[in-house]
Parts: C-alpha cells; sequence; structure tokens
C-alpha cells in the first residue's frame, strides 16, 4: 500500500487515533474529551469538550515566535495600496475590531454579518468575532439587495459590518445604498451598523442604528480584548450558498474541527510552512477566502496576501498582466491558490508578461472552484514551471474532497483530474437512481460520502436540522450518504474526473448560483410570465446563466427592438436583486417552455440543445415544438 493510501485508510478505519494525532497541529486551552462523536448520524461532532479559539489559533499563539513577521499583506489594484500588517499589529487591529464589537453589544453567539469589500477591515471583523466567540457570516460583496436581504433574514445579525464601496477595474461601486435597501426589504432589522469609510462614495448615516468604525477604532486604540474560549463544537460561522431551491442555505462550521483540519491541510495538501507567503486570489465572501486567505494561512503562521483588483491591472491603475506574478516575486509567495477562470482571463493576455518576473519561490499552483480543462490547466503550467494542483471541493465541506495530497507523499497530477479522496473523506460513487454502488472503474455516478464527515465539515444547515438531513443525506434511495450533487467517474488508479452537476446548481466563473434563485430574479419582472434559466458551457467563464421567458404580455415582442429591450430590463432586474454576477448571458423570449406532461420544467433538455448536445430520451415532453424555438434561437 503507498504512504498515502495507508495515511487515508488510517483516517477512516483508524478515525479518533488519526485524528487525536491531527489535533495536535492546533493550540489547545483544553485537550478533546472525544474526538468523534457520531451516535446521532448523520451529524458528526469533533473534538467535543476540548476549547479553543479560532482567531487564538490564527494571531495570538503565533506572537511568541513571530510577532514582526508579516501577517497581512493588502494590496489593493483598485484604490494603488500596498500595506503590511505584522502578527503584532495584525493582534492590535483586531483587538480594536473586537472591543468595538462588544461595545456595539457583542457577545458570544450572536450573529455579525459582514458585506464587505477585500479590505483588511473585513479579515479583522471576522477575526474579532472569532475571538469573542461571535458568528460570522460573510456575504460576498458582489451580491445586491435581494441576496443580502434574504441572508440577513436567515441570519438574524444583531449587527452588520459594511462599508462605503467596493472598486471593479476602477469603477466605484457604493455599497451602503445596497445595503439599506436590504435592511429595507429584511423583516429582521440589525440593532447596529458599522462602517469602514474609504473615502470612495458618500453614504447616509441612519442616526442610532449607523456607526463610523474610524471614531469607534480610536476610542479602543489600547483595547486588549482576551480569547473567549469556546467548545470544539462552537459554531464559528454560517456562509451561504445556493442549492436547488430559491432559498440559500447556511452552512454552519464548528470551531476545533474546522482550525484542525485547515492546520492539518497546509502540510499535507498545501506544502506551506510558517514564514513563509500564501497568496489565494478568491474573496472573503467564498468558502476558499474564509480557508485559505484568512484562516488557514494564519493558523500556519504565514503571511497572507489580500488582494483587491482584477489580475490584469497594476497598483498605478494601468494595464498590467502581471501583477500577480509581481506580487509573488516581491513577497516570495510559497503557495498561490487561484481559480481556472482567471487563468483563462490571463491566458489571453502577453504570456511574455509572466516571464519577466521570478516565480522559482512558488512550490506550486492550486486551483479549485470549477473543473480545470486541459489547455488551461497545460497553459499556466507551461508558463509558470511549477506543478499545477487541481482541488474539489464545496462551501459544505470546508476544505479540499479530493486532490492530491503531496505533502503526505508526492504523486502526479491527471490532467482534468482533481485527483482522489482526501484523508477523512470516504468518498463512494453511488447510481442515482438505485443507489447501488459503482465499483468498477470508467463508470458514472453520483459522488458522495459516507459518514462519519471529516472535522471542518458543515455541523448543519443553520437553523434548520431537517433540511441538513433531507437535502444532503436523503437524497439517494436507500442510502444515508451525503451527496454532493456532483457527477463522478474514477479510473483504474482511483482518480475521480467530476463531470458537473446533478441539481440545478450552475458556476460562473468559479462562482456558485442557483438557477432558482435566478429564475425567481427574473419573474419579478412585471412581463414575465414563465421562465426557465439553465448553464450553459462557456469558454472563459465555464458557464453562462441562459433564461428563456414567456412574455405576459407578447404584443409588440415580434419586433427585434423590443425583445432586445425586454431583455435589457430584465438584466436590470437581475443585477438589482442578486448582483452582476447572476445577470443572465442572453434573456431569450420564446412561446412556450419545454416541460413533461405533468408540467415539470425540462432544464437539462434546455441545457443540451443550447450546448448542441443530445437531449436524450423526450418521450414524456408536452410539446416538442418548444425545444425547436429554443434549438432556433441558439441557432442565430
Ligand atoms: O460542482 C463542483 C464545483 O463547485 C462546486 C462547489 O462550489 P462552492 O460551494 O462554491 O465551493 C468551491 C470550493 C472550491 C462543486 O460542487 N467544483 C469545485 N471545485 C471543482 C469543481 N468542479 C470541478 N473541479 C474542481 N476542482
Amino acid at each position: 500500500m503507498s504512504v498515502y493510501a495507508e495515511f487515508h485508510r488510517r483516517s477512516i478505519e483508524d478515525r479518533d487515533a488519526f485524528w487525536a494525532q491531527q489535533a495536535e497541529w492546533i493550540t489547545w486551552q483544553t485537550p478533546p474529551q472525544t474526538i468523534c462523536d457520531h451516535s446521532q448520524p448523520p451529524f458528526t461532532r469533533w473534538f467535543a469538550g476540548g476549547t479553543t479559539n479560532l482567531c487564538h489559533n490564527a494571531v495570538d499563539r503565533h506572537l511568541a515566535a513571530r510577532a514582526d513577521q508579516d501577517a497581512l499583506i493588502f494590496v489593493s489594484t483598485e484604490v494603488g495600496i500596498e500595506k503590511t500588517y505584522t502578527y503584532r499589529a495584525l493582534h492590535d487591529e483586531v483587538q480594536r475590531m473586537a472591543a468595538t464589537l462588544q461595545s456595539l453589544g457583542i457577545t458570544t453567539g450572536d450573529r455579525v454579518q459582514i458585506y464587505m469589500p477585500m479590505v483588511p477591515e473585513a479579515v479583522f471583523a471576522m477575526l474579532a468575532c472569532t475571538r469573542i466567540g461571535a458568528i460570522h457570516s460573510v456575504v460576498f460583496g458582489g451580491f445586491a439587495s435581494g441576496s443580502l436581504a434574504s441572508r440577513i433574514e436567515d441570519a438574524e445579525p444583531k449587527l452588520i459590518v459594511s462599508a462605503d464601496a467596493g472598486s471593479r477595474g476602477g469603477k466605484v461601486i457604493p455599497y451602503k445604498p445596497l445595503l439599506d435597501e436590504a435592511i429595507r426589504l429584511s423583516r429582521h432589522k440589525p440593532a447596529a451598523v458599522l462602517l469602514v469609510d474609504r473615502g470612495l462614495a458618500p453614504m447616509e448615516r441612519v442616526a442610532g442604528r449607523d456607526h463610523d468604525y474610524a471614531t469607534l477604532r480610536q476610542q479602543h486604540r489600547d483595547a486588549q480584548v482576551p480569547c473567549v474560549w469556546v467548545d470544539a463544537t462552537h459554531t464559528s460561522y454560517t456562509l451561504y450558498t445556493s442549492g436547488t431551491t430559491g432559498k440559500p442555505k447556511g452552512v454552519q462550521r464548528d470551531t476545533g474541527g474546522y482550525a484542525v483540519a485547515l492546520a492539518a491541510s497546509l502540510p499535507h495538501i498545501f506544502m506551506g510552512k510558517p514564514g513563509e507567503t500564501f497568496f489565494c486570489t478568491s474573496d472573503i465572501g467564498w468558502v476558499v477566502g474564509h480557508s485559505y486567505i484568512v484562516y488557514g494561512p494564519l493558523i500556519g503562521g504565514m503571511a497572507t496576501i489580500l488582494y483587491e483588483g482584477l489580475p490584469t491591472r497594476g497598483l498605478d491603475g494601468e494595464a498590467n498582466p502581471a501583477i500577480w506574478w509581481s506580487l509573488v516575486e516581491k513577497y516570495k509567495v510559497s503557495v498561490m491558490f487561484s481559480a481556472p477562470t482567471a487563468v483563462r482571463v490571463l491566458k489571453k493576455q502577453d504570456p511574455a508578461a509572466l516571464k519577466q518576473h521570478d516565480v522559482s519561490s512558488l512550490k506550486a499552483l492550486f486551483l479549485a472552484g470549477e473543473p480545470l480543462d486541459e489547455p488551461t490547466g497545460r497553459w499556466i503550467a507551461d508558463a509558470l514551471g511549477v506543478p499545477i494542483i487541481d482541488n474539489y471541493w464545496q462551501t459544505e465541506t470546508g476544505w479540499p474532497l479530493m486532490t492530491i495530497a503531496n505533502g503526505v507523499e508526492k504523486r502526479a497530477s491527471k490532467f482534468g483530474s482533481p485527483g482522489v479522496p482526501m484523508y477523512g473523506f470516504d468518498v463512494r460513487l453511488l447510481d442515482e437512481a438505485t443507489g447501488e454502488e459503482l465499483t468498477e472503474p470508467g463508470r458514472k455516478g453520483v459522488v458522495v460520502v459516507q459518514g462519519p464527515t471529516p472535522p471542518g465539515f458543515m455541523q448543519t444547515v443553520w437553523r434548520d436540522d431537517a433540511r441538513f438531513v433531507k437535502t444532503y443525506w436523503q437524497s439517494i434511495p436507500g442510502r444515508e450518504v451525503y451527496s454532493t450533487f456532483d457527477w463522478g467517474v474514477r479510473d483504474a488508479d482511483g482518480y475521480y474526473f467530476i463531470l458537473g452537476r446533478t441539481d440545478d446548481v450552475i458556476n460562473v466563473a468559479g462562482h456558485r448560483l442557483g438557477t432558482r434563485e435566478i429564475e425567481e430574479a427574473v419573474s419579478s419582472h412585471p412581463n414575465v410570465a414563465e421562465v426557465a434559466v439553465v448553464g450553459v458551457a462557456d469558454a472563459l467563464k465555464g458557464q453562462v446563466a441562459m433564461a428563456f421567458i414567456v412574455a405576459r404580455d407578447a404584443a409588440g415582442l415580434d419586433d427585434a427592438a423590443a425583445r432586445l429591450q425586454l431583455e435589457g430590463e430584465v438584466m436590470r432586474v437581475v443585477d438589482g436583486q442578486l448582483g452582476a454576477l447572476a445577470r443572465p448571458a442572453r434573456v431569450l423570449v420564446v412561446n412556450t417552455l419545454p416541460k413533461t406532461r405533468s408540467g415539470k420544467l425540462l432544464r437539462r433538455a434546455i441545457q443540451a440543445v443550447c450546448e448542441q448536445r443530445d437531449t436524450g430520451d423526450l418521450t414524456t415532453m408536452e410539446d416538442p415544438a418548444a425545444l425547436e424555438q429554443i434549438r432556433a434561437l441558439m441557432a442565430r
């Protein structure tokens, strides 16, 4: 048995001993009493009875050895700022923020929503929350008021931390009006709003509710706020993600299990060492940002780069396709983490740009979030000359479910495959309809995880255990297994290939979006009677959303200009409610939508037609002409 196969085997078969050992990667106030409690499946509780603190592990514990080493490196090519915080400075800032939160009434268990651009205060706020045992819930800054409102209603935060504005490609995007509108739409109203004023956009303050961070920070300049020791099973955060219904799920994560999972992943998967620099180009609004911009690198004693901006603009605001590589050179980045979409954007630029910089500090580039196509993988591997390591995971898993654990044993990657199941994950492939396990290579099935789930995995859906069980654990007949809702196949060497979602989730530029959410937004346009949104393959973004609508009043819509106007209006509705990232690439008017005789929308058939694939068996279809119209529209 290979070294890694044995490592993986122990993580499953000798679970308690294996994970008790991994638990030593972090600092405990009191050691865990039980390692894995799986007495109430499908719920898994890790390290119960042990007390610890995420912020202590990410910041305070490093003060003795590396107070003067870099912890947070903030680079914004949007506003032309480059600023470094040592571990000591980060410790000071987190305490100022923690004292500010306390002064606004926040204590252990309270929810704090964070709706912020990529600024250091967002990281301070996350760490300040976990420092005092408050539960943070970060909402991606690219979401608009409708998305934000539904998350406010579900999380019921006492406080929302936000900012005047973000910026993208030099264009200021005001956040405060979106926040005010979201609070207006939400049935739950936060008691307080804490605002970071970047001086980018004017803000109207609501008296008695809105507070300026600059003032409060000054008041708490010398604050000392000790870490609150919490049980390993204490909820550290919730992070909303899209699924099959229109209502996003609050993925809830613990403290001790998460800290252990991240701490262990650094040496085993990412090969990152204390004192080195980690550069993850994701956003704090996504799980990758939580795990590998904020908590992972800091728990591992590394410096982490927080990057605000496009991959193609320099600090001077001029076009610069080599900005990331210049940062790799300058900060001697050893571990880099990005997404295939970003690489495809860079691929369109001049490859010589990359060669201007010394990237020899890099051990590997990790890519995740969407399938890595071979041409993109090969291009960046050749250009950088370092291993490109695909890793497959989900908001729910918190860290990679499949990749190659080169820190345990070096093993070749295969193009198109994220690799093999990570330690702690008992992965199976099942037949969707029968629940039969597919053991022989080459058969396509649903990727599932047999419980108990490993440390770092979601605890439950926030305030909805029933939804957690029903959605994730009861989707396959006769089996109680966690479904990833991804199709996969395994080859004879045990490498997996991920073949897309089994549900209505789409992946646009690595962003996970629910087509139902987009459909709900589109439907709110007064002239939309019915709508179907599907994800269609796109060379740059992986997938784009396409919307097909049936108009309430089709009069005049035989005119191309009128159709174009309606398309623009629908796009603006989506922009306003969900944000531009959810905007369909096209909104096309049809007479009817393809449905089964029982009225079920045939989204997979629409998608197949859009991608010029075989639609499969359509004998249950009500009106074949509906699909023909879509085919004709797409052919234009
Ligand atoms: O469909 C899979 C796809 O992204 C989904 C999870 O998205 P999210 O919750 O945003 O978490 C992203 C964490 C990296 C998965 O169900 N996906 C993610 N990584 C890969 C991938 N598909 C193929 N290859 C990957 N490496």
